[in-house]
C-alpha cells in the first residue's frame, strides 16, 4: 500500500461514541493497517487507551477521503452535542495534522489548498464562539514547535486583523500568510532548529536566512499572493528599520508582516522553549512596549492589547 495515499490525522479529533464516515488506518512497521472501518464504533476503553498513545503521527485516512474527513470535522464544529472547548480542540488538532504535512510536503501549491479550510474554519469559530478563542491556542507550557507556533501566530493575527478592521478576504489571506511565515525553516538544518541552548554566530546566520528561504519556496508557484509572500519575507523587519533581511522600516513593511512580527514575538515569549521560561501575557506585552519599543508598529501593538484582553477575558 502506497503511504503517499494517506494523510495524518490526530485521533483526538475523533469522538469514540461517534461513528466515522471514513476508514482510519494505523501505521505499523511502515505498513498501513485498517484500524477502524467507516461506520464502526469502538469500545470507549479501547479508544481511550489509543488516544493516550497517539503521538500525532500514527493514524491516517486515505487522501481520497480527505473531503469526507473535512466535512466530518465541520459537522463536529457545528454540533450541538459538544461544548466549545471540545470543538476548539478538534479544530486545532485537525489543523495540526495538516500543518505537519505542510512542513514536510514539498508541494506548496497543494499545501496552500489544504490550508485554506483551516483559516476559514478558524474564522467561523471566532465568529460563532468569540469567547472561546483562547481554547484554540496551544496550551502554554507546551514545547515550542514550528507547527504549533504557526497556528498560534495565525490565531493571534486573525484576532489582530479583526480589531484593525480587515475584510473577510484580507483575513483569509493574512491567516494563510501566518501559517506559511516560517516555512523557510524547512531549509534550516535540523540540528540548528532543535538545538538546546543559544546558537553560535554561524548557526544564527543560517537561522536568520529563513525569510529568504521561505520566499524561494513560495516563489516556486504562481498562486501565492504578494501578501502571503510579504508575511513570510518581511516578518523579521523592524518598524525602526534595523530588522532583517532588508532593513526596511515603518509603512514600507507590509501590514501583514507587521502583524506577524508582533504575534510572532508574543508567541515566542509566552511559549516554553528549550532554553527559556515563558513570560506571562502582560509581562510579554510590557517588554515589547518598553524594552523592544521601536520594533513594532505602535498602533498595531496598542490593538494587540485588546486582542489579548478578549482572549484572557474568556
Ligand atoms: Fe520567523
Ligand atoms: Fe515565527
Amino acid at each position: 500500500m502506497d503511504l503517499n495515499q494517506f494523510f495524518r490525522i490526530r485521533l483526538s479529533t475523533i469522538r469514540p461514541e461517534k461513528q466515522t464516515s471514513f476508514d482510519i488506518y494505523v501505521l505499523v512497521d511502515n505498513r498501513m493497517v485498517l484500524y477502524r472501518r467507516a461506520g464502526e464504533s469502538l469500545f470507549l476503553e479501547k479508544i481511550e487507551a489509543l488516544h493516550a498513545k497517539d503521538n500525532g503521527n500514527s493514524f491516517f485516512v486515505k487522501i481520497a477521503d480527505r473531503d469526507i474527513y473535512r466535512t466530518w470535522v465541520k459537522e463536529e464544529i457545528n454540533s450541538d452535542l459538544i461544548d466549545n472547548k471540545q470543538k476548539a480542540n478538534i479544530l486545532r488538532e485537525s489543523s495540526l495534522a495538516i500543518m505537519e504535512d505542510l512542513f514536510e510536503n514539498p508541494d506548496v501549491n497543494k499545501a496552500l489548498d489544504d490550508s485554506k479550510p483551516i483559516i476559514s474554519d478558524f474564522l467561523t469559530f471566532m465568529d460563532q464562539a468569540p469567547e472561546s478563542v483562547g481554547y484554540l491556542l496551544s496550551l502554554s507550557g507546551h514545547d515550542f514547535y514550528t507547527y504549533n507556533h504557526s497556528l498560534d501566530v495565525s490565531i493571534y493575527s486573525l484576532g489582530l486583523g479583526k480589531v484593525l478592521g480587515f475584510t473577510a478576504a484580507q483575513l483569509e489571506e493574512l491567516g494563510l500568510g501566518c501559517l506559511f511565515h516560517d516555512i523557510g525553516k524547512r531549509s534550516v538544518a535540523l540540528e540548528i532548529l532543535c538545538k538546546k541552548g543559544p546558537l553560535d554566530d554561524l548557526e544564527w546566520e543560517q537561522m536568520k536566512r529563513h525569510p529568504q528561504y521561505g520566499l524561494v519556496i513560495l516563489n516556486q508557484n504562481e498562486n501565492i499572493s504578494d501578501g502571503i509572500k510579504a508575511a513570510c519575507f518581511e516578518h523579521h523587519e523592524s518598524w525602526a528599520g534595523n530588522g532583517y533581511p532588508q532593513q526596511i522600516a515603518g509603512n514600507d513593511i507590509h501590514p501583514f508582516a507587521r502583524i506577524v512580527a508582533i504575534c510572532d514575538t508574543y508567541d515566542a515569549m509566552t511559549t516554553q522553549r528549550s532554553y527559556n521560561v515563558p513570560l506571562k501575557p502582560t509581562e510579554a506585552l510590557t517588554m515589547m512596549k518598553e524594552k523592544l519599543a521601536g520594533r513594532y508598529d505602535p498602533e498595531m501593538l496598542k490593538a494587540m492589547y485588546s486582542v489579548l484582553f478578549k482572549i484572557q477575558a474568556a
